[in-house]
């Protein structure tokens, strides 16, 4: 994960602080604000180990919980009243909507699937970023770090989430290497369990366009670590992820598989809630 120390870093989302602790020990950036979306009590009780007491330490970091990233009325007052935009880089570990205990949820949600709803979420997140939490004068970046296993490469996230938001361009994407984060256990979203270790990527989004190929500042770098958006190419499925296709016949053979039947039903259901 590329991070400069000079950078002001908003954490969204997570479980035990073990990420944000290890974040501020192993990266010290300038000013780190680790929020969580449940109440500090929730997390301890949820929570056996948790890296509550390694936050708080200094005057450059703050801990907020009961953050809903897609809700301004849980984040401080001014943040959206003043529309303060303080951070360089917003990061979002393993995103995943909680299993709400809350019967009634699913049923007022109606028709919307789970995969939906999580990309809705990190729709709203990378809105967010855009709109409150990224200082324009700065490099502006939004990190999702996901896996290549269900439910994450269920959601399409390279192609989907910035769907029509003109304002917000997704950059490529980086190996995430957790063994430069001691510490840090990737929190299962409900449970006190932490999940395997499967090989994470971190995607980015921007506000801001490629730099030019001139530009020697860190942007540039950055982008020059990003893999190339391989699957955006023509050839392959932007959906699944597949090819790229030797033949117009090897295409529609892929078309016609239950996977790309499913993913293509939840694209539409994806297109369909944010029309
Ligand atoms: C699989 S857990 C990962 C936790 C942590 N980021 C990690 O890497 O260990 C998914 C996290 O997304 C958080 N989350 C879900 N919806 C959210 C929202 N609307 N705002 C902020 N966080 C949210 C959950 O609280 C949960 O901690």
């Amino acid at each position: 994960m590329y991070i400069k120390p000079n950078w002001r870093i908003l954490t969204i989302g997570d479980g035990d602080l073990s990420f944000s602790a290890s974040l501020w020990q192993n990266f010290q950036p300038k000013q780190l604000t680790a929020t969580v979306f449940d109440s500090q009590q929730t997390l301890e009780d949820k929570y056996q180990h948790h890296a509550i007491d390694q936050l708080n330490t200094d005057s450059n970091q703050q801990v907020l919980f009961g953050f809903d990233v897609t809700n301004p009325k849980t984040w401080p007052k001014d943040w959206s009243v003043l529309k303060e935009q303080q951070f360089d880089l917003v990061i979002f570990q393993f995103p995943l909507v909680p299993a709400f205990e809350d019967p009634e949820f699913f049923h007022k949600m109606g028709d919307i699937s789970v995969n939906t709803l999580n990309r809705l979420l990190l729709r709203q997140y990378l809105v967010h970023c855009e709109k409150y939490f990224l200082d324009p004068d700065g490099p502006q970046l939004c990190y999702i770090t996901s896996k290549d296993v269900k439910p994450y490469c269920e959601w399409n996230i390279e192609n989907s989430l910035n769907r029509d938001l003109e304002n917000i361009q997704y950059l490529g994407s980086m190996l995430f290497d957790i063994n430069k984060f001691p510490g840090y256990k990737v929190r299962n979203v409900d449970r006190d369990k932490h999940v395997k270790d499967t090989q994470g990527i971190t995607c980015v989004w921007s506000p801001k366009t490629q730099p030019s190929e001139n530009s020697e500042n860190h942007d540039e770098r950055l982008i020059a670590r990003l893999e190339s958006k391989t699957h955006q190419e023509k050839d392959c499925c932007k959906i699944c992820k597949a090819g790229p296709f030797v033949s117009t016949q090897d295409k529609i053979l892929h078309e016609q598989t239950k996977k790309h039947r499913l993913m293509q039903q939840y694209e539409d259901q994806f297109n369909q809630a944010i029309l």
